[in-house]
């Protein structure tokens, strides 16, 4: 989380810290704040809040600072300390000549607080960060070099950062350094600049260099030098990135969420594109390497995620497991690198996750590597940390997604799921013929079925306008559609702040039937298939203590009218593939919910779009 930027060149600065830090908003957006060299000193300025407060904030200061051509940036989202403008960073040492942004978490910051306390500095905020202020400047007072600085400093820092650092008396130099946050140093004519991610400067720049970690460069207007934590000078490894500038627009939608949710039936299209040719022919996906003697020699696969990837991962171990017959077992990465866990070079492991660097899964995927397992990593951002470590990858091209809360990207982790798992049960031959053709012909149906559900919304704003107004939502569903009601759940949670769960319908009667009553919403998510009676069950079970009964269902069966006192109807579609299905009004459901209550869809409060602190 918080994204960091950099600049050092001949052009004016300030906007380019500010659009680059616009770029990075997803990372967080809880304050912000720069850093611009003036012709006297370094001045920092700070905001607490959206972006748009930082560049109020700048205003009446724009005539004193517009000259400035060397400069740092940062967007927060606060772990230690609360989001007030004292936390903000830039930080500074006593003196007010060290000037920093970090993105990450010190793990020793208690112990090097005491220690510099004892040594006289005077510590004004309650962040980690600002610990490295104090740390590199007391260094600089004994090297009187910037770089040398940074590098005796970090040999003494615990945890995750990526640093960019400023100092008056180094009047043309701007030194970065990272370890366990991502960091990369665009390459233009005569300037540089330094990002956590990819859009703070691809309108600058194509030509890049990711740094690696413990890796710090040294950056003047003319000038680049990178070397290792040991002052060893290293080699510049500069690559061409593949991105092309985008213009972030909302196309006329009124949140991007909306949009990102329009965007579904093209997404899905993409992905099979070049990967599912027609019904007859097999599964195409060049980047994974999963051969039959890897296959043969697996005894189990482990699919590693967090939140909304971690629900795609659970139907994804109900559809491999039902395509290929090997047990798959789902894990929370933050629940997988903290115990023992039994992976070896017979294990294949998936990582889940549509931003590719969320910190819990890049150290469990790092973790069952080093134990010799296969790594395969889904992610929508094929030049991540993750995808650096894959042995396999499946891209899953969803485009940028800009709302916080995931929608697009959950889709296009769904389809690919199920490509992989036909691929392999293709590869296995355990899946029957004609079982296959039927999956590939109605996954090609799947972009209209979901164009009908975008058409025709008028019921779900009805229900979204009904329910908006209670404290409590619960989702219930059994067998593949589980997972689902999980998401549909997170999905409300994260953008309307309604407490809402999901639960296996089968469990409702094991407790929490108990918070039943004629207030309580319960959403029964009854698609046609295995355990649509039994589903019908427990929806009468809950209908009997009087709760206000939606269903989401593919029947036309009428009685279930008497039942439901709302619902939502979806094109008719197989069990296995009603998960795709079954969530497009959800996601609708959430959203008009939120939007009904006036909430900040696409920025909901205290959250971030990528993760990057464990
Ligand atoms: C954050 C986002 C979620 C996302 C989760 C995992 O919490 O707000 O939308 O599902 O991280 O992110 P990943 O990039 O690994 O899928």
């Amino acid at each position: 989380m918080c994204g960091i930027v950099g600049y050092i060149g001949n052009k004016s600065v300030v906007d380019i810290l500010l659009d680059g830090l616009k770029q990075l908003e997803y990372r967080g957006y809880d304050s912000s704040g720069i850093a611009v060299r003036c012709p006297d000193k370094i001045k920092v300025y700070k905001a607490v809040g959206k972006l748009e407060n930082l560049s109020a904030e700048l205003m009446p200061h724009r005539s004193e600072i517009s000259s400035a051509t060397i400069g740092i940036g940062h967007i927060r989202w606060a772990t230690h300390g609360a989001p007030t403008a004292l936390n903000a960073h830039p930080h500074t040492c006593n003196c007010g000549n060290l000037v920093l942004v970090h993105n990450g978490i010190i793990e020793n910051y208690k112990e090097l607080r005491e220690k510099l306390t004892a040594l006289g500095c005077v510590f004004k905020t309650q962040t980690d960060t600002e610990v490295v202020a104090h740390l590199v400047a007391r260094k600089y007072a004994e090297t009187k070099d910037l770089t040398e600085a940074v590098r005796m400093a970090t040999k003494e820092i615990e945890g995750a950062y990526a640093l960019c650092v400023l100092h008056n008396d180094e009047k043309d130099k701007l030194v970065a350094t990272k370890r366990n946050a991502p960091l990369l140093v665009g390459i233009g004519e005569g300037e540089y600049f330094v990002a956590s991610d990819v859009p703070a400067i691809i309108k600058h720049t194509k030509k890049a260099m990711y740094l690696a970690d413990n890796q710090i460069v040294t950056l003047t207007r003319n000038s680049m030098k990178l070397i290792d934590e040991n002052g060893t000078e290293l080699s510049q490894k500069v690559e061409v990135l593949p991105w092309e500038p985008v213009a972030l627009s909302k196309m006329g939608f009124k949140h991007f969420m909306l949009k990102e949710i329009h965007e579904q039936p093209d997404v899905i299209r993409n992905i099979l594109v070049g990967r599912m040719h027609s019904c007859d022919e097999p599964v195409v996906l060049n980047e994974v390497n999963l051969t039959k003697e890897t296959l043969k020699n697996l005894n189990r696969i482990q699919i590693i995620a967090c939140g909304t990837s971690l629900h795609a991962a659970m139907i994804g171990k109900y559809i491999i497991e039902n395509f290929c017959g090997i047990p798959v077992d789902v894990e929370a990465s933050s629940e997988y690198i903290y115990r023992k866990t039994v992976t070896d070079s017979h294990t294949l492991v998936i990582g889940v996750s549509q931003s590719g660097e969320t910190a819990d899964t890049l150290t469990a995927i790092k973790q069952s590597k080093a134990k010799g397992s296969h790594i395969l990593i889904i992610t929508n951002r094929p030049d991540s940390a993750m995808a650096r470590e894959a042995d396999s990858l499946l891209s899953v091209n969803a485009g940028i997604e800009v709302s916080v809360a995931a929608t697009k990207s959950y889709i296009a982790q769904l389809v690919s799921f199920y490509l992989l798992a036909m691929y392999m049960a293709e590869i296995k031959g355990s899946l029957a013929e004609s079982d296959l053709k039927s999956l590939k012909a109605e996954l090609m149906q799947v972009p209209q079925k979901i164009e009908q559900i975008l058409s025709n919304k008028e019921q779900i704003q009805h229900c979204a306008k009904v329910y908006a107004n209670t404290k409590d939502f619960i989702y219930i569903a059994r067998g593949i559609n589980f997972p689902t009601a999980l998401e549909g759940a997170l999905k409300l949670k994260e953008i309307s702040y309604i407490n809402a769960t999901g639960y296996p319908a089968g469990e409702l009667k094991h407790g929490p039937i108990a918070m039943l009553d004629n207030t309580m919403p319960v959403l029964s998510i009854l698609m046609k298939g295995s355990v649509y009676e039994k589903l019908l069950s427990n929806s009468e079970e809950a209908k009997a203590r009087d709760a206000r009964m939606i269903a989401l269902t593919n029947s036309k069966d009428e009685k279930l009218k008497d039942l439901f006192e709302n619902i939502i109807e979806v094109p008719d579609v197989q069990e296995l593939l009603s998960p795709i299905i079954a969530m497009i009004p959800l996601q609708l459901l959430a959203y008009y919910i939120a939007e009904f209550l006036g909430k900040d869809v696409d920025q909901p409060r205290n959250l971030a779009k990528s993760v990057t602190v464990e």
